[in-house]
């Protein structure tokens, strides 16, 4: 037989909607057990297997719900940066990735360019698993499911509104209305927009996705808003930002035109005053909290299909 090749997790676009409807769907089992008190998995499914995270920009969250998750699973977890790595002085990529695979059973990369993240996982001969690009951010979208199906039950058919920048988690947000079946409005300004190309992909895949400049627009009859910072890692250009960006807070205003029902999400690190106001991070519609819990679950849930083999699902249930 045949080895099946690692179970990479680059971006939603490359796997079925029941593939990620199970991930969600594992993660919420264990959102569930946690809640009585259950953490860390109580068989241990992941037992002896390595998580390397390799990072070459900051990261809190991420960083953390991988580590903790893997852990939780039996696991254990190796966190690199990349600066303290021979990769920060020009070792390869392939070289990289060929040498980890022998130490670790999967690897998580925060990096730049989403190039180098495929470059890794054409090397690595265990599972790469996106921890964020300036391209992309599908693990986020993953805690946005969870956290939105935990307050308002199945999301598909809820609208969604992106109000912002249309960067690396818009991305990410369009790729998962074609995957998870929500509708999508995305309110950026002219300079900032969304992909393009992935709105085109999501759309042939039958999703519902409107564009537009008016945040209020964008935000009338949502069930969930959603921002991110203006300025993210990498980007060289805040003032302009700034300037381009200031119609597009996520305020009172915004929140009354979704109406009361509506959630506030951001998949977080904020910068109050700016991208949101407090009175809409710290106010009742916002879950920016719940979706930050949601990420530990989901990585769980992740590792157990990166790792898992066929039968993951069994393997990793509770
Ligand atoms: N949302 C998120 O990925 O946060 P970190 O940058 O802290 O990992
Ligand atoms: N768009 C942000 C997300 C941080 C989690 C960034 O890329 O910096």
């Amino acid at each position: 037989t045949v080895a099946e090749p690692p179970r990479h997790f680059l971006d939603l676009r490359d796997h079925t909607p029941a593939m990620l409807r199970g991930i969600v769907d594992l993660a919420r089992s264990y959102q569930e057990f946690s809640r009585i008190g259950g953490r860390a998995h109580p068989r241990r499914p992941l037992d002896g297997c390595t998580l390397g995270i390799v990072l070459e920009k900051p990261s809190t969250r991420t960083r953390v719900s991988f580590e903790v998750a893997i852990r939780q699973m039996g696991g254990d977890a190796v966190v690199l940066s990349s600066r303290d790595m021979q990769l920060g002085r020009g070792e390869t990529i392939a070289d990289t990735a060929r040498v980890l695979s022998r130490y670790v059973d999967a690897l998580v990369l925060r990096t730049s360019g989403h190039d180098k993240l495929r470059e890794l996982a054409d090397y690595a001969t265990v599972p790469v698993i996106n921890g964020l690009t300036s391209r992309s951010h599908p693990v986020q979208i993953l805690a946005e499911v969870l956290a939105f199906e935990t307050h308002r039950g199945p999301v598909q058919g809820s609208r969604w509104a992106w109000i912002g920048d249309g960067n690396n988690v818009a991305r990410s947000l369009i790729e998962g209305a074609a995957q998870f079946g929500y509708r999508l409005a995305l309110a950026t300004p002219e300079a900032l927009p969304p992909c393009a190309e992935t709105i085109d992909w999501a759309r042939a895949q039958g999703a519902r996705i409107e564009t537009s400049h008016d945040k209020l627009e964008a935000a009338r009859g949502a069930d969930c808003v959603v921002t991110d910072t203006w300025v993210s890692m990498g980007d060289e250009d805040a003032d302009r930002r700034f300037d381009l960006l200031s119609a597009f807070q996520v305020d009172e205003r915004v929140m009354q035109a979704a109406g009361p029902d509506a959630l506030f999400m951001h998949c977080l690190p904020a910068h109050r005053g700016e991208e949101v106001t407090d009175s809409v991070i710290d106010g009742p519609q916002s879950v920016v909290f719940d979706e930050a819990e949601a990420r530990l679950h989901v990585q769980k849930a992740l590792l157990a299909w990166a790792l898992g083999g066929r039968d993951w699902v069994k393997l990793a249930s509770l």
